[in-house]
């Protein structure tokens, strides 16, 4: 079965641009059924209709509460039929309105190794705190903000002279090639999220998720 994968974007759009290519390839078995942006100028939308997709702004501003802005979300989404809502640098706080419906279904990447730096400014935060080490996580979305289980993680190294900059560009790299695996994997049904925990072919994951080498099988 291929799936069929929303991606929910604000930004410049280099993940859903890796997941695209990974559909393109076959790394992927499914395809971007549509790209939604809440920001209606948002590199992300153009990029994406240059490759054919299907795309849709909806902008947050136009709603009086987000809420409100979630349940425009979620009814905008059910006509393209998604298997995965797929969050790749969506720049707004979803509420259960939305999460509810989508739990299991909804998952995010986040560029830290979380638990660490839920929120913004992760590289910063890591750069200031001394750390040795950076990286990105997906996770399943579930009503706490960056808090829900992960499924995968990627790790770089901080090296002498990293700012916020070049540490992102580092971890993007991994972003692009964990993302796909990840979403092939649920998509495939070899990643679920039971209750509160995910599980990988139907042992529970640690809370640092699978390893990247054993959803690329
Ligand atoms: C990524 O770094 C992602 O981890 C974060 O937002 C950024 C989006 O980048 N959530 P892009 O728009 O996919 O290039």
């Amino acid at each position: 079965m291929s799936g069929r994968i929303a991606v929910l974007a604000s930004g410049v759009g280099s993940n859903a641009e890796a997941l695209a290519e990974a559909c393109e390839d076959g790394r992927i078995d499914g395809s971007l059924c549509v790209v939604v942006s809440n920001r209606p100028a948002a590199p992300v939308l153009a990029r994406a209709a240059a490759r054919g997709l299907p795309t849709l702004a909806l902008d947050h501003r136009a709603y009086p509460d987000r809420a409100a802005f979630d349940a425009a979300l979620n009814e905008a989404l059910l006509p393209f039929a998604p298997d995965l809502v797929v969050l790749a640098g969506f720049m707004r706080i979803l509420t259960p309105t939305f999460i509810t419906p989508w739990r299991g279904r909804l998952v995010n990447i986040h560029p830290s190794l979380l638990p660490l730096y839920p929120g913004l400014d992760t590289h910063a935060r890591a750069l200031a705190a001394g750390d040795r080490e950076a990286g990105a996580t997906v996770h399943f979305v579930i009503e706490a903000l960056d808090a829900g289980p992960a499924i995968l993680q990627a790790r770089v190294p901080i090296r002498e002279g990293d700012d916020p900059g070049t540490l992102a560009a580092r971890v993007q790299l991994e972003e692009h090639r964990i993302y796909p695996l990840a979403v092939q994997a649920c998509l495939g049904g070899r990643v679920r999220l039971a209750g509160d925990r995910a599980e990988l072919d139907g042992a529970l994951l640690p809370p640092s998720g699978a390893e990247a080498a054993a959803l690329a099988r």
